[in-house]
C-alpha cells in the first residue's frame, strides 16, 4: 500500500469523527444555551447641567410631522426645536407645548412636546431642543414600501433590555412598534427618568410608537392618583389625528401601505365604550386598495399557552376579535407574557386561514425575567406553533402590498441570532378571504 494511501485511510475514521463530533457540537450549542435568568437593573444618570435637554425620543404625527419630546429639570427652558436636513444649520424653528406632574411626593421636570413638519418622507433630519445641548438626528419613515418595523414589548430598564436595545440599534429599521411595558418604574417616579435617558440613543433616532401596559397604570387612589400620569405626560401619542380622544387608544398610517392600531388592554373596550365605538369607525375608514396591510397591537395576548397571565386578555377577546376578524387584520402583536409565541391564523378559538396571526412578543428584557413555562396540554396548544422562553425583539418588513417577513431575533447569550422565521400574504391579497370593500358592509 502506497504510504499517499495509509495516510488517507489513517485520516478517514478522524474525518467521520470530526464530523460527528461537528454534529454534537451542533446538539450541543443548541442545548448549551444557558436561559438567562432576570438582569440587573440599569439606573441611567443625567450628567448634564439641569438645563440640558434628556430623555429625548420622538414619534410619527400622521406621514408628515413628527413629535419631539424631552424633559428639562430647569423650568425657564423654552419649547422650541430647532431643525433642517443639514448637520449644524437649523432653517426650521417650531414652538410646542410643555407640562409637569405632581404624583405623591415627587414632581417631574418640564416635559416637553413639539410637532416639527411637514417633513419629507425617507429623510434624515437634525434637530436640537430648548435651543442647549447636544445635536440628535431622525430618519422619517419611508413614503412607500418596503418599509421595516421593530417590534418589542416589555422592555423595562435591564441589562438584558441593554443587550435587546443594543440588537435592534445594529440593524437599521425606520419604525419601533412597542405593545406596553416600558420602563417598570411601578410609582416609583424617578425611574420613568431613568427609563428615557436609557432609551434617548434609540427613541431619539427612530420614530417610537408605544401603547400601554399594566405597568404603565400606577394608580394611587387612596392619594388621589389617577391612573396614567405618568405615561400621558411623558409618553404622548399622535391620539387626536385618528379621531381618539385618549392617549390610551390611536391608529396611524405608514409608507402609505400600512394601517397600525394601537388598542388598550387597560381601558375600557366594551361595546359601549368610547373605545370600541372609535375602533368600529377607525376600521370603517380603512381602504385596503390603499392601506393593503393592517396590523394590530395591544398588552394583553388574547391566545397565550404560557402558564403566565392566563385569561387575562379574555374579556377584551370576547368584546373585539369578531370586530377585527372582519376587517381582515393581518397580524395582532401583544405582550405581557415575558416570552415569545407565534400562533396560527386563528378567530374564535379556531383556526381560520382569514383571521389574524397571533405573535406575543413580550421579551424585551424587564426584571421580572421569563415566563418560562409554556403548557403543552392547553386548548390552544395546537394552535401554537412556535415557543420560546428567551429574551429578543421582532422584526417586520412589510416588502409589498402582498409579502412580509416577520423574523424573532433571540438575544442568544448576547449575540442577536434569529430563531423563528416566516412570510406573512396580506390578507387584502387573499381573494379568499375578501379582503376590501365587501368588509365594510359586514362591520
Ligand atoms: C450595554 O451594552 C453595550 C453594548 O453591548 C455595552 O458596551 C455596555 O457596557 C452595556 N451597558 C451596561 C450598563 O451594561
Ligand atoms: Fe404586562
Amino acid at each position: 500500500m502506497s504510504k499517499a494511501w495509509l495516510v488517507f485511510m489513517q485520516s478517514v475514521p478522524t474525518f467521520i469523527l470530526l464530523c460527528y463530533g461537528f454534529g454534537i457540537i451542533g446538539i450541543a450549542m443548541a442545548s448549551d444555551y444557558t436561559r438567562p435568568g432576570p438582569g440587573r437593573v440599569i439606573l441611567t444618570q443625567h450628567s448634564d447641567s439641569g438645563s440640558y435637554p434628556e430623555q429625548v425620543h420622538v414619534s410619527a404625527v400622521g406621514t408628515e410631522y413628527m413629535r419631539i419630546s424631552w424633559i428639562t429639570d430647569d423650568q425657564s427652558m423654552p419649547s422650541k426645536v430647532e431643525y433642517g436636513k443639514v448637520s449644524g444649520k437649523y432653517d426650521a424653528v417650531a414652538k410646542g407645548e410643555s407640562s409637569r406632574y405632581l404624583f405623591y411626593v415627587y414632581l417631574s421636570g418640564k416635559i416637553h412636546n413639539v410637532k416639527i413638519g411637514p417633513l419629507e418622507p425617507d429623510t434624515v433630519y437634525y434637530y436640537r431642543c430648548s435651543g442647549v445641548g447636544d445635536e440628535f438626528s431622525f430618519k422619517t419613515a419611508p413614503g412607500s414600501l418596503p418599509v421595516e418595523f421593530v417590534i418589542a414589548g416589555d422592555l423595562g430598564q435591564t441589562e438584558w433590555t441593554n443587550s435587546t436595545l443594543t440588537h435592534i440599534g445594529k440593524l437599521d429599521y425606520d419604525m419601533l412598534l412597542m405593545p406596553g411595558d416600558l420602563s417598570y418604574a411601578d410609582w416609583h417616579q424617578p425611574l420613568w427618568d431613568s427609563f428615557g435617558r436609557m432609551m434617548q440613543p434609540y427613541a431619539s433616532t427612530r420614530p417610537w410608537m408605544v401603547v400601554e401596559g399594566n405597568h404603565e397604570i400606577e394608580a394611587l387612589t387612596f392619594f388621589g392618583m389617577a391612573p396614567f400620569i405618568a405615561y400621558n405626560h411623558r409618553w404622548r401619542m399622535p391620539y387626536e389625528e385618528s379621531g381618539s380622544n385618549s392617549n390610551l387608544y390611536y391608529s396611524f398610517n405608514v409608507a402609505g401601505a400600512v394601517h397600525v392600531i394601537m388598542l388598550g388592554s387597560y381601558t375600557d373596550f366594551g361595546s359601549n365604550s368610547a373605545q370600541y365605538k372609535w375602533l368600529v369607525a377607525d376600521l370603517a375608514k380603512v381602504d385596503r386598495a390603499v392601506t393593503p396591510w393592517l396590523i394590530v397591537l395591544f398588552h394583553a395576548p388574547w391566545y397565550n399557552t404560557n402558564t403566565a397571565h392566563q385569561g387575562e386578555g379574555e374579556s377584551m377577546r370576547v368584546a373585539m376579535e369578531a370586530l377585527l376578524y372582519k376587517a381582515r387584520v393581518d397580524v395582532i402583536f401583544a405582550g405581557h407574557v415575558h416570552a415569545y409565541e407565534r400562533f396560527t391564523r386563528i378567530y374564535n378559538e379556531a383556526e381560520n386561514s382569514c383571521g389574524p396571526v397571533y405573535i406575543t412578543i413580550g421579551d424585551g428584557g424587564n426584571r421580572e425575567g421569563l415566563a418560562l413555562d409554556f403548557d403543552s396540554k392547553h386548548k390552544y396548544a395546537h394552535l401554537s406553533l412556535f415557543r420560546e422562553a428567551s429574551f429578543g425583539h421582532g422584526r417586520l418588513r412589510v416588502i409589498d402590498s402582498k409579502k412580509a417577513l416577520w423574523s424573532w431575533h433571540r438575544n442568544d447569550d448576547s449575540t442577536d441570532t434569529v430563531r423563528d422565521q416566516l412570510w406573512l400574504l396580506s390578507l387584502s391579497s387573499s381573494s379568499a378571504c375578501q379582503g376590501g370593500t365587501k368588509i365594510k358592509d359586514e362591520l
